[in-house]
């Protein structure tokens, strides 16, 4: 019993957390009768009960902003003043461990200068670095011109002042590098998909913004241009400009979802991925991968993985492959908290996109439990889930064993891809809530993740209400390798009525 009460304290709600806090304070104070003591005692252990019974299905319903994109003279997409300024400006890390930064911007009327000055001083700039600049063209769009610049070398901890384009167009940024990667670092993600560019999008940028986050780790599905047939450039364009009040100034890990594909042959247009991988960077040759669209990084103590959905993944192919070695190279005894990225959800009790993630799901699952990681972040269905740990691994299609078990050395799947983007939300759950998901709602917001030390992190979920953020989903996350390395866990099997939930869906789609 007290074990099982010590478990849940793992991804416990901070509300039910806060309850056993006071309790374990009254016990300490002395004061208290043998028969409130017993008391007390019992809603601990209620609690925890509680904790293991089915999820949570929010039924908050809000009046949002129309699911339509801002239009292109708006403020929101302002074009910089000066002859061929500097545009676009974004930042991600550029390197295994974050001691290099790579600065990406578009010139509009002519290549200019891919340099970039920077210094740790506000007295001049004394470094620089020389990029490379690039276009591309995509049916009758012909695209401004792309400038990546990689700045290494760099100091832990440090901020920066960065300095891009000529003379009075010139334009001034800053960043602040990672803490050394270290196990106690404290750091503060945030986590951010399917964005888009609607009034919503804004709300959920504007409030993330507020939340204290030092880097946007991005689940894919970036400025939805590809719903524009013909001109759909502008609105890469529009996107860079909208998003670069925050990436210019802290780095976004990107990650590539179905709306960056782009594989358009009756336009002449069918290199996939073509204007995604022209505009957004990644330090993917750092981690050995052989694509930018699969990389790892380190950053203070996390231990980031970025996966594709959308290129090839079953065994032998490139992509498995790297996952393969780069898990051998996990350690984490220098970076406790591993967190995997992708766009499609492995476990979603959503009617939208819902199985989509079954194949990686059988791909790569037994990984994540083998190396425990702690959570998988993905996007794709517009709305925010999320699931206790299960794993779904033993099945071998005769066995059986076909239902998600709750399995203490999974990871949490959550699902952020509620971004505010112009194809609305997904709001059309299955009934009833299937046993591995803890708390769903169809919003539009983000997600923080507060990494305090090598043991214990905060996670929230923030929903755009009206022009507010409201905190919504908060769990307290117990390291997987710190603590599974203190005892193994028994696994419990969900209940049955799982399988009805997913026959419900069926005849749903
Ligand atoms: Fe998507």
């Amino acid at each position: 019993m007290f074990r099982n009460s010590f478990e849940s304290t793992w991804t416990r709600p901070l509300a039910e957390l806060n309850t056993q806090v006071k309790c374990t304070v009254m016990f300490q104070s002395g004061h208290w009768s043998p028969f409130y003591k017993f008391l007390s005692f019992s809603l601990i252990l209620l609690d925890s009960v509680r904790f293991g019974s089915a999820g949570t299905t929010s039924s908050f319903v809000r009046s949002e902003w129309p699911s339509v994109d801002i239009p292109l003279d708006n403020e929101a997409f302002a074009i910089p003043k000066g002859y061929n300024a500097p545009e676009q400006v974004h930042i991600t890390q550029g390197d295994y461990d974050g001691k290099a930064v790579i600065v990406s911007w578009v010139t509009p009327a002519e290549p200019g200068t891919s340099e970039v000055f920077y210094a740790t001083s506000e007295n001049g700039y004394d470094h620089h670095a020389e990029g490379k600049v690039t276009n591309y063209t995509f049916y009758n769009y012909k695209s401004g011109y792309i400038h990546h610049c990689l700045i290494d070398g760099l100091e832990y901890d440090t901020k920066y002042n960065y300095k891009i384009g000529k003379d009075s167009s010139s334009r001034e940024f800053w960043f602040h590098t990672p803490p050394k990667v270290d196990p106690g670092a404290a750091y503060t993600f945030g986590i951010i998909g399917d964005l888009g560019q609607t009034f919503n999008s804004l709300s959920t940028l504007e409030h993330y913004m507020q939340s204290g986050g030092q880097t946007v780790l991005f689940v894919g599905d970036l400025s939805y241009a590809d719903r524009y047939e013909y001109d759909n450039g502008i609105r890469w364009d529009s996107w860079g400009r909208f998003i670069e009040r925050n990436v210019a100034y802290q780095p976004w890990i990107w990650t590539v979802g179905n709306h960056e594909i782009e594989y358009k042959p009756v336009l002449g247009e069918s290199a996939p991925f073509k204007p995604y991988l022209h505009r957004y960077a990644t330090p993917y040759m750092a981690s050995e991968s052989s694509s930018p669209l699969w990389y790892a990084i380190r950053r203070a103590s996390a231990h980031i993985i970025v996966l594709s959905s959308y290129s090839p993944f079953v065994k032998y192919t490139p992509q498995w492959l790297w996952l393969r070695s780069e898990l051998h190279r996990v350690d984490r005894e220098k970076t406790p908290w591993l967190i995997v990225l992708m766009h499609v959800p492995m476990y979603n009790s959503n009617g939208a996109h819902y199985m989509e993630g079954e194949s990686m799901r059988a791909v790569f699952e037994k990984w994540f439990i083998k190396y425990k990681a702690d959570l998988v972040f993905a996007g794709h269905v517009h709305a925010y889930e999320r699931s206790h740990r299960v794993s779904n691994i033993r099945y071998n299609i005769t066995n059986g064993e076909r239902f998600p078990m709750r399995d203490e050395s999974a990871p949490i799947y959550i699902t952020v891809g509620d971004g505010g983007n112009q194809e609305g939300l997904a709001s059309k759950f299955s009934y009833p809530q299937p046993d591995y998901s803890a708390f769903r709602e169809a919003s539009y917001g983000h997600s923080t993740l507060e990494i305090k030390n090598q043991t214990h992190a905060f996670y929230h979920w923030n929903r755009n209400d009206d022009g507010k953020k409201v905190l919504t989903d908060s769990v307290i996350l117990f390291n997987q390798y710190w603590g599974s390395n203190m005892e193994t866990h028994p696994r419990r099997r969900l209940k049955k009525h799982h399988l009805k939930a997913v026959h419900g869906l069926h005849s749903a789609m």
